[in-house]
């Protein structure tokens, strides 16, 4: 059975709605990531000083963590339209041309998922971004010709969850290259925090530090976590959220004390009890609980690598001793499991 992800699933529209609400507008609100944030704001300065367009931008890191927030920070900071688009949507040359020849002197195009940009597509963007030109053939047989169009200088902001996947010519165009990491504890905490004050939700501090460690270090899992125990509070107390209202919120959504949601688990127990703690391989893993090889990679695992549930070897996915403590499974004994 296919379980519903409320921590690593995929943003919702309605949860899209939500989100631009409470999105960051300057870097000033943007909570965290100070040495990536001096750097932008380096980055800005110089380009506002020399009344340039800002440099080309690349943002990588895990899904939640707020690129494309900062790549709106970026237009708005420079005062440029943004416009947004994505490396699958982007399908044939002709979409990114139509996309392209409508910007402006300064505006910021903003690809996400720039490392699923088809290939012919990528060959049409070299140029734009390099000479701020786009080569378009015109006719047909052996009337057809090229001819090159010129563009107002633009800032590419690319965003992706894998940057080894982004080819490197394309990586080697951009100016600036930066990850995100996930956020500490307290980072958390004050983005909590600052969501609770925008949606008028009382809140104790201890209430949101519950909320704040139990996000996998993802500003994306703390409002949604947030929302849902303010749901819980409105109809199961007050409306006011307390460390206990905060435990049991999480208890009633299955957000267990490591912060694993029910796919999480699914992930887990698959490993363990259908492959014999493994290896095993992505697309297998991803099949057993009904779920993409590409969300598995992207959106659950790298929390689970990070906190040492899962481990990644040459011939798959390996559930360590925590996991099976965690869902309570006596783990077998050393150098058992991997007699196959
Ligand atoms: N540093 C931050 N401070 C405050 N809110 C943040 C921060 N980073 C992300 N968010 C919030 O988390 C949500 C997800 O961020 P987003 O930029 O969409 O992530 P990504 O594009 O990396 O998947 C947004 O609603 C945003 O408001
Ligand atoms: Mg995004």
């Amino acid at each position: 059975m296919r379980e519903e992800g409320l921590l690593s699933g995929p943003t919702l529209p309605e949860e899209e709605a939500f989100e631009s609400g409470i999105r960051p507008r300057e870097l000033d609100e943007f909570i965290g990531q100070e040495p990536l944030k001096e750097r932008l704001r380096i980055l800005i300065e110089a380009s506002k000083g020399r009344d340039e367009a800002l440099d080309h931008v690349l943002l990588s890191g895990p899904p939640g963590l707020g690129k494309t927030t900062l790549a709106g920070i970026l237009a708005h900071t420079m005062g440029a339209q943004f416009r947004i688009t994505s490396g699958p949507a982007l399908e044939r040359p002709g979409d990114l041309a139509a996309v392209i020849t409508n910007l402006d002197r300064g505006d910021v195009l903003f690809i996400d998922e720039i490392h699923r940009l088809p290939r012919t597509v990528e060959e049409v963007l070299y140029p734009a971004i390099e000479d701020f030109a786009l080569d378009i053939v015109v006719g047909k047989g052996p009337a057809a010709r090229s001819i090159r169009l010129d563009l107002p200088r633009f800032t590419l902001v690319g965003a992706t969850t894998r940057l080894g996947r982004v080819s490197s010519p394309l990586r080697d165009r951009f100016g600036f290259v930066d990850r995100l990491d996930y956020y500490p504890p307290e980072d958390l905490l004050q983005i909590v925090l600052r969501t609770a004050s925008i949606l008028e939700v009382e809140i104790t501090e201890a209430g949101a530090e519950l909320i704040a460690g139990r996000s996998r270090g993802t500003p994306r899992i703390a409002n949604r976590l947030l929302r849902r125990v303010r749901d819980y509070a409105m109809v199961r107390g007050d409306g006011h959220i307390d460390e206990a209202t905060s435990d049991l919120g999480l208890k009633a959504f299955e957000v267990d004390d490591a912060g694993l949601d029910a796919v999480d688990r699914a992930i887990l127990s698959a490993v363990i009890e259908k492959f014999n703690g493994g290896p095993v391989g992505l697309t297998t893993l991803a099949i057993v609980v009904g779920e993409e090889p590409e969300s598995v990679e992207d959106a659950y695992e790298p929390y689970l690598l990070q906190a040492g549930f899962l481990k990644r070897t040459a011939r798959g996915r390996v559930a360590t001793e925590s996991a099976y403590r965690h869902l309570g499974i006596i783990p077998p004994e050393p150098g058992q499991a991997t007699l196959l």
